[in-house]
Order: C-alpha cells, then structure tokens, then sequence
C-alpha cells in the first residue's frame, strides 16, 4: 500500500489538472441546450478510463450516456465484486451573478477548486478512478474486481438508469454498491452514511381567466389564481413546522433514543450555521433539532413559484394561471407513491370552485436505510479512519438518491455511502466547491477500501 499512496502523493497536481479539464464540459441535465455537452462529457470520461486501463464503454440511452468501466477481469478467479456508482451530470448553474468566477471554468483557491459539479459529483468519483489507477500503475494487485457505473440523469431523478441496470443485470451483479455522493461533518470527522430521505416531486397550476386580466376592469368579480394558489400552500404546513396532508405522518419510522443520542453528538452550531446560511433564524419541526429536521424527518418544500408579470416595473393584472414546483422529502417507512396520493387528494379538497387545478406528477424515490453493523460498514469504518486519521462517525443525510433502492431492489446489493462533501461545499448552490484534501483523502480512502471489504 505504500507503493500507491507515495503514487497518489507524487500525481496529485495531475489528478488535479484532470478533475479541471472534467469540470469544464457545463453537464447540465436539466437544460436540453446542454445535450452535446453531455455527450462530450461522457466521451471525455471513456477515454479517461480507458487511459487508467479501465475495460470501458459508452451506452446511449433514450437521455443521457451510461458508462460501464471495469478493472480486467481475472481468468480464474471468482474474486468479490464492487459497484461504484457516479453521476456526470451537474444541476443548472444560474444564478450566474451570484459565482465569484464562471461556473465552467474551475478555480483554484488555496485548498478549494470552485466549479459547478466539484463536488456533486465529478470529484467525488473521480477520487475513486484514482485510486483504480494507483493499482495499476503500481502493479499493485487488486484483491477485487470493480465495475464503475457513472450516469449523467442524476440530477433529473435517473429514469434511464434502472431498466439500463436491469438488462445488465449479470454484468453488474455485486457484492456491495460503493457510492461517493454524499458528505461528511468535517475532515476531522470522516463518516459513514446509513440512510438517506426519499421524494416525491409534484407541479401544481391553478387555472382562473383564459387570460392575463386588467386587474381594475375585472379584478374583484374573479378570483386571481396566485392568491388561491398562495393560500392553498400555506395550508400545507402549519406554524410548529409540521406537515398538515392527513395521514402524511402515518408510516414515518419514530426516532430511537439510540438514534437520537448518536445525532445529537454530530458537532452543531447554531449560530455559525444560521450565519452561513444567512436566514436571520432557523426554522423546523417543532420537538426535533435542526440535525434531526435535515436527515431524519419529512418536508415539504416549495421549490419554484410562478404566475403573472415578473418583468420590471408593474403591470396590474389578475394572472390567468399560478403554478408552483413542490417537493416533499420522505424519511422510512413512507412511500412516494403513497405521499403523492394523499398532497393530491388534499390538494384537490382546498381547490376552490373559481379555479381549474392540474397536478403533474415528477419524479420519485424511496428512502433509503442501511444496516451500519454490517462487516462491510465496518470494513469501510476502517477505511475511513486510515484515509482521514480520525474515528468516523455514523450518520444520516437529507439528501436522495433514487436509484439506490432501484440498485437494491434488481441487484440485490446495498450501498455504502461514503462521502467526501463538506457542508460549505454549497451543492446544488452557487460558488460550489470540492476541498482538494477530501478529494487526496478520498482516493486513498479507496483504495483502502478494496483491501478492509476483501479481509
Ligand atoms: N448528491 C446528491 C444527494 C445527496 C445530497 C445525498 C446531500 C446526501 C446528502 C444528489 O446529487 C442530489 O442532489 N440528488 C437529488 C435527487 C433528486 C433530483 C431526485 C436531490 O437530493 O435533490
Ligand atoms: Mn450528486
């Protein structure tokens, strides 16, 4: 092992120079413009796998590209199987004026490479690709066989990914799924991440006049859809910060105290937290602490609002429509399906009669709950503490990744979440972030990993 971390070590500015070039291809699945820039994306990462000597191949898909990268098999031997999963794709950028330098054009600034998509994910599984390397450049012999899989629809909920999965089945079988695309509390607190909230995503639109109205002609005699739409969201929640659907709370799993006194030793400071945030207080569940309420309870969130005039100046009109994007996250043992029945069924009780109300369903996933007492949880324990010198700890993330359960569910595997995010990495944010010592920690993380789960 010591020959491949002085390897890691002595590359490091390369590894460094290659995650840059990665960042650079603005892989925005949400936006169609970007599709090309998918696909260069995605062909840019085949012949980067292809130089380590990765076995690797390019899959189109109704959407974006799938890649399948394995380390060469061994004739004889039935050797252990490890799936690392990995997403190419990023989330939309804007807005623009909020980065302190391009999004597409990574920077470096003491011991932090700000892009989008550095840490969610491009970074994360690209520490994974290096560690696969250091083996081989190495001659270190592997005491497994690994099987990269790496999408570029994770951002938009995966819908290609799991009938993909499925018909590779065989290929793909595995003995644990390992995925880098979560956080830790801090790099002196490396983690283990045991569950992970489900979602259910929604698009409400309330329909009133066939269009936009002169609000002093005819505004009093109508209704204006974005105020019936404003009162039907606040009936959502109420002011202690819990969900008022009925029966929302029926299949939610209670805390253990165990649980709790482990969440409640996770480092927390409210008014650090609350400052970087910039809300002038926080707000939740009332009876949970702000840890709690981000990992291990549901919400409802509204993700977009929308109706009327939204250029500059006025314009005094009753809107023709109102329409809001929500997404609820969903904690064991609730099921999306059953949530998205019961917000509509509640929704279409408060619509008023002056009104037409739509509802498109979006996309979904499970939660996700992992056993932290497996051998191969405290395999990965024990990397974690040789990669960052320090003992790790379990946790919870509010964060979703559908397809585990669909990985689950046609492979038979669970998944090892370990992630390398910091929280000031502000995924999904602008001025996103990956610290380059969690992405030095991470390779060798991996690469410890393959010899504690093959002990
Ligand atoms: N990497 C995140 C998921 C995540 C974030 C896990 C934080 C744990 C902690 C992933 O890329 C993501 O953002 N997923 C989406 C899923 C959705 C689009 C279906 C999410 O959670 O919003
Ligand atoms: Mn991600």
């Amino acid at each position: 092992m010591q020959a491949i971390r002085n390897y890691l070590r002595k590359n490091e500015p390369r590894f460094i120079r290659e995650l840059c070039e990665y960042l650079r291809f603005p892989s925005v699945s949400a936006q169609p413009k970007h599709r090309a820039d998918l696909v260069a994306c995605a062909q840019w990462l085949v012949r980067h796998c292809q130089r380590i000597g990765l076995q690797t191949r390019l899959y189109p898909t109704p959407g974006n590209p799938i890649i399948i990268a394995r380390t060469p098999r061994l004739q004889s031997a039935n050797r252990p199987h490890f799936l690392v999963y990995g997403h190419y794709d990023v989330q939309p950028p804007e807005p623009f004026e909020l980065w302190k330098s391009p999004p597409f054009e990574p920077r470096i600034e003491g011991r932090s490479l700000y892009a989008r998509g550095a840490t969610d994910n491009k970074g994360q599984h690209l520490a994974h690709l290096n560690a696969a390397e250091a083996y081989f450049k190495t001659g270190t012999e592997l005491p497994c066989d690994l099987t990269f899989l790496i999408e570029g629809e994770e951002e938009v909920g995966s819908s290609n990914l799991a009938p993909f999965v499925r018909q590779h089945r065989a290929e793909l079988r595995c003995d644990t799924i390992v995925i880098s695309d979560n956080s830790i509390p801090s790099l002196k607190l490396p983690a283990l991440t045991y569950a992970l909230r489900g979602i259910a995503a929604m698009e409400i639109k309330l329909r009133g006049p066939a269009r936009d109205l002169h609000s002093g002609i005819y505004g009093g005699a109508v209704d204006n859809p974005a105020m019936s739409l404003c009162q039907l969201l606040a009936k959502l929640r109420d002011s202690r910060g819990r969900i008022t659907v009925p029966a929302f709370y029926d299949d939610v799993a209670p805390l253990s105290e165990f649980e709790r006194k482990q969440l409640a030793r996770l480092p927390f400071n409210e008014t650090a937290f609350t400052k970087f945030l910039g809300v002038p207080q926080l707000f939740g569940e009332r009876g949970y602490t702000p840890i709690e309420q981000r990992t291990a309870r549901p919400t409802c969130e509204i993700n977009g609002l929308t109706s009327g005039y939204q250029g500059e100046g006025s314009k005094t009109i009753v809107p023709a429509w109102a329409s809001a994007k929500l997404t609820f996250r969903l904690v064991p043992n609730q099921k999306p399906e059953k949530i998205r029945k019961l917000v509509i069924q509640y929704l279409r009780s408060l619509c008023p009669p002056t009104v037409r109300m739509t509802i498109e369903s979006g996309h979904g996933g499970a939660p996700y709950l992992v056993s932290p007492t497996s051998p191969q949880a405290q395999a990965a324990l024990r990397a974690l503490k040789t990669a960052f010198g320090y003992e790790p700890v379990l946790m919870r993330e509010g964060g979703s990744i559908p397809i585990l359960t669909d990985l689950k569910k046609i492979l038979g595997a669970d998944a090892l979440m370990l992630g390398l995010a910091l929280p000031d990495d502000n995924a999904h944010s602008p001025n996103e972030k990956f610290s380059l010592e969690a992405f030095a920690k991470g390779m060798w993380m991996s690469a410890n990993l393959w010899q504690e789960l093959t002990k």
